[in-house]
């Protein structure tokens, strides 16, 4: 049997540091250097595009880090989409008021909530949005963790847009060749640990269904992603 089999989830280095810490702060330049290497955003543009007919009034970004990924989407669609709210939720405010004025310049407005997402998504029973949208973020919690998440986001959202990473020997390669471009310890052990924890086939599809969703497409995109739009029903409880 091959290592890369089946998930294997370590905790992540930068979950565990301090936002202000040095280190962290390196490590979320690196994010934003590896996402741009893994052709994150237009991966992520093009799913939108595809699966979201009209112009969304409302998006939730969950684990949005430091918003910048977001802002990159945000530029591609902008010409198309006005005037979306757009709410970005991460466990640590890292969402600066030059990011915000980014977003304003695109006609875009932005909100943040600073929560956990599990306890935010037990609790919140506001207007349901358009689409919810994940970058390297659900690849942090095991199956059991990602069925209940599902199950608490398909009331929040028809859809859930998700690029992760993919889980094979090429993308493990790739993240150990990382500390070639200047990548700090925890990029470099977060990294690989992140493709260790990452999808293939059609995980996400099978927890996505068992969560009483519909997936509406689950491949991989590009050399080292994977990319999950699912189809939710919205239930009374969290309308
Ligand atoms: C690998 S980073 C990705 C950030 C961003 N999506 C990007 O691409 O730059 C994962 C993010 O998820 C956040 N996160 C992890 N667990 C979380 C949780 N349970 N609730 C909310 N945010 C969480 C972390 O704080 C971090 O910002």
């Amino acid at each position: 049997m091959n290592a890369l089999d089946r998930r294997t989830l370590v905790p992540e280095i930068l979950d565990r540091l301090a936002a202000d810490d040095p280190r962290a702060l390196h490590s979320r330049r690196d994010l934003a250097r590896i996402n741009a290497l893994m052709f994150q955003a237009p991966i992520m543009t093009s799913l939108m595009r595809k699966f979201i007919a009209k112009a969304p009034g409302r998006i939730l970004e969950i684990g949005a880090g430091d918003g910048t990924f977001m802002l990159k989407v945000a530029r591609r669609m902008a010409r198309d989409w006005h005037e979306v709210e757009l709410t970005m939720l991460d466990r640590v405010g890292l969402v600066t008021p030059k990011l915000s004025a980014d977003f304003a310049a695109l006609g875009w407005t932005v909100e943040t909530i600073t929560a956990d997402v599990f306890d935010w998504a037990e609790m919140a029973n506001g207007r349901p949005f358009d689409a919810i949208t994940v970058n390297l973020f659900l690849h942090h919690f095991d199956d059991s963790g990602l069925l209940r998440l599902f199950s608490l986001l398909r009331r929040k959202a028809p859809l859930l847009v998700a690029t992760e990473p993919l889980r094979t020997g090429f993308a493990l390669a790739a993240a150990r060749l990382l500390p070639a471009i200047g990548v700090n310890d925890v990029t470099r052990h977060d990294a690989v640990e992140s493709v260790r924890a990452g999808f293939r086939g059609s995980e996400l599809s099978d927890l996505w269904s068992a969560a009483g969703g519909r997936p509406l497409e689950e491949q991989r995109a590009g050399p080292f992603s994977h990319a999950f739009v699912g189809e939710a029903r919205i239930s009374a409880e969290g309308a």
